[in-house]
């Protein structure tokens, strides 16, 4: 695929594409008077029978595709233009058109960045493990933008950079677990450092039993594949002094359950239990490449939660980063334990503003499904921006109490606390976090189990990892920056 950013038509477009609400085009369009009535019979028609979502009709003696962008189903006007760009994208494909030009002139900003989204989202394909590779068509896209090309130029170049990310991220998340250990995680890191001049730093089972950070050699030891950290810091010259945003990633490249053994029904999506350091790497990629003006640090918990003789069991205690001793009740609940030390590395890096993403809890997918991601925060003026920056980047949230009654669940019988608590599993798990976040310091726990893996199609998303959370957290940085 290719976009262009056209001042003018340029006259090489096999067809044109015109998106339309209910019985209005939406942006303006280069008909002739008999085209627009001929657009105008079409849009009327709509009311008599029923009209496909895409139609395909010659106008202007040109193939004209009607992208429906209508607003329903309780998504917002900018999603649906998403999903409009992204069902015309695989019909240009499916139809062989090499060219498509959109008449954007009047589009703003944001909803030009919309329809660009939902272009890339066409055409991810995860085919690493398909022997017959489908041959994918690439289409030119010409965005004719009049007098707005410069600003649209550097929009189109933003999302390229973003939705990169977005992909590198998804096929991180759909790897299988044999094939992205928690080492070769380390080096897809690494690969990012080099393209991004990022800062990284490692540390391998030795240092980390060294320095303490004994919830990921607790989670790790089990498996043959064991647990690292990575760290990676963004520090521009040009950024706001007293802000640091820290990143951290549940990054468990497979979930067994540990001795408290997950069933094997639907265990294989647990390649999944990765998704928050994919999302956190994705994301402080594109700040990097972005040059955002603001100090960014990643912090990657990787390991694999196995059965074996090494693996802790149930009852076990050990002594965390920050020095409480925690007993670990169920060795399934093993996400919490490896961010216990990405939120006391946070702190050592002296971050004012703490985000941390993870497949954290089944509570959640119960609770809020594959459309929604439950978050948690300490500080509200925080979680009002996250909801702002998911509402502009088409990401749902929405906000969960960090309800202390629930927290003297979490005491331990013979150490300050265990690993799980009441009933309310997904604020349970924020509450065992909170435990750990670093004193005087803005903290939000994004659970995205639901979100970051869905097992049939869903929008502009095929099967498997949606890639969540990539754009809300460049968005967040954004802002935070300004
Ligand atoms: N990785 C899982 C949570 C999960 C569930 C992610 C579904 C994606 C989809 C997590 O480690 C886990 O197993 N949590 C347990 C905690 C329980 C034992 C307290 C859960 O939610 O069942
Ligand atoms: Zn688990
Ligand atoms: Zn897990």
């Amino acid at each position: 695929m290719k976009i262009k950013i056209e001042s003018k038509e340029s006259g090489k477009a096999i067809a044109h594409a015109l998106f339309f609400v209910k019985k209005s085009i939406q942006f303006s369009s280069v008909l002739s008077e008999k085209a627009t009535e001929q657009a105008e019979t079409v849009l009327n028609g709509m009311e008599e029978g029923p009209f496909e979502d895409l139609e395909f009709l010659e106008l202007d003696g040109q193939p004209t595709f009607f992208v429906n962008a209508a607003k329903e189903r309780g998504l917002t006007s900018l999603d649906h233009l998403r999903m409009a760009a992204y069902r015309l994208a695989k019909q240009a494909k499916k139809k062989q058109i090499s060219c498509v030009s959109l008449m954007l002139a009047d589009a703003a900003p944001e909803q030009l960045k919309s329809i660009i989204h939902g272009l890339y989202y066409a055409e991810y394909e995860f085919d690493r493990y398909k022997t017959k590779k489908q041959k994918s068509f690439s289409v030119v896209y010409e965005i004719v933008a009049q007098d707005q090309a410069k600003e649209f130029s550097k929009i189109a170049n933003d999302v390229a950079i973003e939705q990169a990310s977005i992909s590198m991220a998804r096929d991180w998340i759909n790897t299988p677990g044999s094939d992205l250990t928690p080492s070769v995680f380390v080096s897809e890191a690494e690969k990012i450092a080099k393209e991004t001049g990022l800062k990284i730093k490692v540390r391998d089972i030795k240092a980390l039993q060294k320095e303490g950070y004994n919830g990921l050699v607790t989670v790790g030891k089990g498996s043959q594949s064991l647990p690292y950290m990575v760290t990676l810091e963004y520090k521009p010259a040009k950024a706001s002094k007293d802000l640091h945003l820290a990143l951290v990633g549940k990054g468990l490249t497979f979930d067994t359950g540990g001795i408290s053994l997950k069933p094997a029904s639907g265990m294989w999506e647990m390649c999944c239990d990765m998704s928050g350091a994919a999302a956190v790497l994705g994301a402080i990629r594109t700040i990097a490449l972005l040059k955002l003006p603001i100090r960014v640090s990643a912090i990657l918990c990787l390991a694999e939660n196995r059965i074996g003789s090494k693996a802790v069991l149930p009852g076990d205690i050990f002594t965390a980063k920050n020095g409480k001793t925690v007993m670990v009740d169920n060795t399934d609940a093993e996400g919490r334990l490896a961010l216990s030390d990405g939120l006391a590395e946070a702190g050592l890096l002296k971050a004012t503003h703490i985000i941390d993403l993870a497949t954290l809890t089944g509570a959640m997918v119960r609770a809020l499904g594959y459309a929604i991601t439950g978050f948690f925060s300490n500080d509200e003026k925080l979680a009002s921006k996250i909801l702002e920056a998911g509402q502009t980047c088409c990401e749902k949230f929405w906000p969960m109490p960090l309800e202390e009654e629930y927290a003297d669940g979490l005491k331990g019988k013979f150490a300050d606390l265990q690993n799980t608590g009441s009933d309310a599993g997904a604020i349970s798990a924020a509450l065992f976090l909170k435990e750990f976040v670093p004193e005087n310091t803005s903290w939000s726990h994004w659970d995205i189990a639901g979100t970051a893996f869905v097992t049939k199609p869903w929008k502009y998303t095929s099967h498997g990892a949606t890639g969540i959370g990539v754009q809300t957290l460049v968005e967040l940085a954004r802002q935070l920056g300004e």
